[in-house]
């Protein structure tokens, strides 16, 4: 199996990358950082213990992370994810003791460990949240690099965004973090994955599959991960729901179902509009964008720009469902 670490804002849909996570036998997830993003990071921390309780993984550790991002004031999104930050379902709230380690102090222990043992061993980070664990991480322990197989962040966008017309709601969150990320990443050497909003919203599951996960009532994975579709399609409205976050998982069990390019990505920290925008670079020469101001050269990252959808979603059901389907 592939050891993997998400970093989560639980998050109805990081709840659904997190089943995927917990449950796929080809991933190995050796601990999950909570960080403040889509709601308080002590409910991030609640909805996270509940849904590994939900997929039976008590051995997974679970630390708390930031509160707030590394500038601004917090701006939670529990319009879209429910007071709890989980789409307030009558659910039984975890009793499970979180990871006495900060989440950084957790990453940091997991990767080091990683680094010391040999190549196939190193983690695939997955972020699905604010960058601000992440971006402390790089800076205050960089030789956690070596234990890096690849980031794969959901973030960004090449296109349009969705907290801001032109800004992707994680970067939006915390502009410096994901700015200090891509940095560090460029100087440690790490290959990175920008899993953003021009694949994010595709793979979706329809309301009618989602009732047949929940038939059960049973307080399975499945019952929740039909809750968490269900939940979507009422507050949303439609037929279907996407998967979000649980994209990003998908794209490190199955790479070939997202088409990427290689490009110069960078983020906007000012900007009266653009604030929190990845400025992805699509020109097709040497632009000023693959070069720092002293003239040293910057590299790029991977841009997912299309997905296969349906694949995903399969991917993501069958997991989840447990043969219930
Ligand atoms: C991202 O923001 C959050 O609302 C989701 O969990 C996802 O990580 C999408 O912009
Ligand atoms: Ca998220």
């Amino acid at each position: 199996p592939i050891p993997v670490v998400l970093d989560v804002d639980t998050g109805v849909d990081d709840a659904c990358a997190l089943l995927l996570a917990a449950l796929h036998p080809s991933l190995d997830l050796r601990a999950v950082t909570c960080v403040g993003g889509n709601a308080p990071v002590d409910a991030v921390l609640a909805n996270t213990l509940t849904v590994l309780d939900a997929a039976n993984r008590p051995d997974v550790p679970v630390a708390r992370g930031a509160e707030r991002p590394l500038l601004e004031e917090p701006v939670d999104a529990r319009h879209v994810h429910g007071q709890d930050g989980m789409g307030d379902l009558d659910w039984p709230k975890s009793t499970r003791q979180p990871d006495p380690r900060h989440a950084v102090e957790l990453l940091r222990d997991v990767l080091l460990e990683a680094a010391g043992g040999d190549q196939d061993g190193r983690v695939t980070l997955i972020p699905l949240a604010p960058l601000t664990n992440i971006a402390l991480l790089l800076r205050s322990y960089p030789a956690v690099a070596s234990g890096i197989r690849e980031i794969v962040f959901m973030g960004g966008a090449a296109e349009v965004g969705n907290a801001t017309a032109s800004a992707e709601f994680n970067v939006f969150h915390d502009p410096e973090a994901a700015a200090i990320v891509l940095d560090a990443c460029a100087d440690l050497d790490i290959d990175v994955t920008m899993y953003g909003l021009d694949v994010f919203y595709a793979p979706r599951v329809g309301r009618e599959v989602a009732k047949t996960l929940s038939a059960p009532g049973d307080r399975s994975a499945a019952d929740l991960a039909g809750r968490l579709i269900a939940f979507q399609c009422e507050r949303f409205g439609g037929e279907g729901a996407t998967i979000g976050d649980a994209g990003a998982v998908c794209a490190v069990l199955e790479p070939a179902g997202v088409r990427r390019e290689r490009l110069p990505v960078r983020v906007e920290l000012a900007g009266t509009w653009s604030r929190g925008r990845t400025i992805v670079d699509r020109r097709d020469w040497t632009g000023d964008m693959t070069h720092d101001p002293h003239g040293q050269a910057r590299s790029s990252i991977d841009v997912c720009l299309e997905v296969d959808a349906q694949r995903y979603a399969t991917l993501w059901l069958d997991t989840v469902s447990g043969g219930l389907r």
